[in-house]
């Protein structure tokens, strides 16, 4: 018996990495799993049919039932064709993990405009595709009385939802996929559909490449699998995690943490009424509160 047992479920960016690791894992409890893949470079760079298909293998090989798509995440079509083909395959869909995900890391005096808009395009836009699909899906089940039990785990980033330099554009992304999880969840729960994102942490090929106190250390390597956060992703497909939505989870083999957003900090109910007043009111009020935390090693 495994926990996903009977569960259909979609991995973006499934052929290496943390959705590989999620894509096996899913399979392993018992979901029948399309691994998407566009097969391109970190950078996003390129396309090959090569990773998705290996990923099926393996999935095949330990028993498990998957089949390969390679569309693009932010094609409109593509993500479509991806939802269509679960329903095709397996009759149905209950799970959908947008992973895909690339990097164009610089400074941003020196960030061109090309590097914002590509990584912003497949995080942000990478996820409304496939969630836009999925969710048109659900809504009609439910219209039709047909009862869903469905999730939807977005990946954010430490790097988005407590800031790390260099990275603008992906933490920009991996913000705005946190407030897509909260405002989605609110908006799908009467359909039977519950919207998490996780904020990982592993080893891949996206990070081994990282300098400075990030560079991967020898001694936490092994908490640094990605199968940590492919255990946290399964669980959270699974009918389980039922009753929790909107939530922000990070994950690694060093930590499982349940990430607060935004709230309402230090205030005043008594607004300023001209410019030259604001410092008075707004001053104390920034000294009172906590000061932004940028991204820790
Ligand atoms: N590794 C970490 O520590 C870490 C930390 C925070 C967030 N993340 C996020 O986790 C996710 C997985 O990253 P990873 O570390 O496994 O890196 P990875 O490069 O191994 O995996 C990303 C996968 O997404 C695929 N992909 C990229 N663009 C695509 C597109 N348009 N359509 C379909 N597939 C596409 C790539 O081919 C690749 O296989 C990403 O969203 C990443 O931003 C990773």
């Amino acid at each position: 018996m495994g926990i996903c047992d009977g569960r259909v479920a979609i991995v973006t960016g499934a052929g290496g990495g943390i959705g590989r690791a999620e894509a096996l894992t899913l399979a392993q409890e018992g979901a029948r799993v399309v691994v998407n893949d566009l097969g391109g470079s970190v950078s996003g760079d390129g396309a090959s049919t090569g990773p998705a298909a290996q990923v099926v293998e393996e999935i095949v090989a330990l028993g498990g039932e998957a089949v390969a798509n390679t569309d693009d995440v932010a094609d409109f079509d593509g993500a479509g064709r991806m939802v269509q083909q679960a329903i095709d395959a397996f009759g149905r869909l209950d799970v959908l993990v947008c992973n895909a995900g690339i990097l164009r890391d610089r400074m941003l005096v020196n960030m061109t405009v090309e590097e914002w808009d590509a990584v912003i395009r497949v995080h942000l836009r990478g996820a409304f595709c496939p969630v836009r699909h999925a969710a048109a899906y659900w809504r009609e089940r439910s219209k039709a009385g047909d009862a869903n039990d469905a999730r939807i785990i977005l990946t954010s980033s430490t790097s988005g939802i407590y800031g790390n330099p260099g990275q603008t554009n992906y933490g920009a992304a991996k913000a705005g996929l946190a407030a897509f999880a909260i405002i989605a969840a609110a908006e799908l729960g009467r359909y039977g559909v519950t919207v998490n994102a996780i904020a990982p942490s592993a080893l891949t090929r996206m990070t081994e490449s990282l300098g400075g106190p990030f560079a991967p250390r020898e001694d936490t390597k092994a908490q640094m699998d990605p199968q940590w956060v492919a255990n946290v992703v399964t669980w959270l497909a699974g009918p389980d995690s039922r009753e929790w939505s909107g939530r922000v989870v990070e994950t690694s083999g060093l930590r499982v943490a349940v990430a607060q957003g935004w709230h309402r900090g230090p205030g005043s109910e008594s607004p300023p009424a001209s410019p030259a007043e604001v410092g008075a009111v707004l001053a104390p009020l920034l000294g009172a509160a906590d000061p932004p935390r940028l991204l820790g090693p």
